[in-house]
């Protein structure tokens, strides 16, 4: 979820366009003398690239490491970080039992919403299924999208500054937005579109902050959206629209939104799916929206234990690649114009860039 580094997280739309917007997008050397030196290596690509720790290898770190690279080890590792966050989210009240319960057995309706949302023509790209947070499946299976608000309560929970309760996640989310409102005022936003939506937290934040606005959730797994409108009534305003679309080509129609956000999704990739999304973003964009980039701050990494650390980065197939981003450079080069952010937790940061009027 908000990818803080925990021990392995076991976590954590009308399918059509929405009426407004019926158009459709289809994913459619050195010639002799001195030998110039070798290029350097290119990023690790990859499922669970090698991430080094914030600091030199310890021995814990050398026994993790070691573990994770045997399949039955890693099983038998992941299997003990996801009961222990389970256990410290039950000492924490989440119930995350009763929660999940409660959800499974709603899982004829949640059907109808998955039958509903999913768009057969969207085709993952591969980066997207790779294993996340110790499920095999990603993203895209009943188990991850039924736990995965126990778990973003339970992941997020010490961002509430000590106050020793459940509120870490909505304290993540308010800051989140009040950076937002700090650069984008409500009255000038009459469309959102929140990529990466999973289950609708990040929607509803959005919605909240802007409540006069249009809002949009976009995501590549129909069984987190099919949760998102089964939430939706009871926690996002109704006119909260969800699609099954890739973030990086969403279809929908260019220059039209006032702002995007991506919350928590960046670490889930690869930096060329970065880049596409960005780049989709800016599309979106009409002349002087903004687009809000929300997540994981690398830099609050190096107070993780090293090997908690190392376990952490294995269940995030691509934060190797996240933590080595430019993403105000990235942001820069789809043509857009940083112009603040911050800190919004301990452990996350936001980065807000506005697209130059023509
Ligand atoms: C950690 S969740 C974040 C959810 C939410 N935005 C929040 O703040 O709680 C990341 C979500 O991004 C989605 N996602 C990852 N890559 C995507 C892509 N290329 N297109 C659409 N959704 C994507 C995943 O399916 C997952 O639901």
């Amino acid at each position: 979820m908000g990818c803080p580094p925990r021990p392995p997280p076991a976590r954590g739309a009308a399918v059509a366009s929405p009426p407004h917007d019926p158009c459709r997008r289809r994913p459619p050397r050195s010639s002799g003398g001195e030998r110039p030196p070798p290029p350097p290596p290119p990023p690790p690509t990859g499922v669970f690239p090698p991430l080094a720790p914030p600091t030199p290898p310890t021995a814990s770190t050398v026994v993790v490491s070691t573990l994770l690279r045997f399949p039955p080890l890693r099983s038998a590792l992941m299997a003990v970080g996801r009961a222990r966050i389970i256990r410290r989210a039950d000492a924490l009240g989440v119930g995350w039992a009763d929660r999940v319960a409660a959800l499974t057995a709603a899982l004829p309706e949640l059907e109808a919403h998955r039958a509903a949302v999913t768009d057969d023509d969207v085709t993952p790209p591969a980066y997207y299924l790779s294993p996340f947070h110790a499920y095999a499946e990603g993203n895209v299976g009943w188990a991850p999208a039924l736990e995965v608000e126990a778990s973003a309560l339970a992941v997020h929970a010490p961002l509430d500054g000590g106050a020793g309760g459940l509120g870490g996640d909505a304290v993540l989310r308010r800051n989140f937005t009040a950076i937002l409102r700090s650069h984008v005022a409500p009255a000038s936003v009459r469309r959102v579109v929140d990529l990466g939506c999973s289950t609708g937290l990040s929607t509803a934040a959005v919605a909240a902050a802007y409540p006069d606005a249009e809002v949009v959730g976009v995501d590549l797994s129909p069984h987190m959206l099919a949760v998102a409108r089964y939430r939706a009534a009871e926690r996002a305003p109704p006119r909260a629209t969800y699609l099954h679309r890739r973030a990086e080509a969403t279809g929908l129609r260019g220059a039209s939104v006032d702002l995007v956000t991506l919350s928590l999704v960046a670490h889930e990739l690869p930096a060329a799916a970065l880049g596409a999304i960005v780049t989709e973003a800016a599309r979106l964009l009409a002349p002087g929206g903004a687009f809000a980039v929300m997540d994981a701050d690398p830099a609050a990494w190096a107070a993780v234990p090293p090997a908690v650390f190392v376990l952490f980065a294995s269940t995030e197939p691509w934060v190797g690649e996240y933590a080595r981003v430019d993403l105000e450079g990235v942001l820069t080069a789809a043509g857009l114009t940083v112009v603040g952010g911050g800190k919004n937790t301990a452990r996350h940061r936001t980065v807000v860039a506005v697209k130059p009027q023509a």
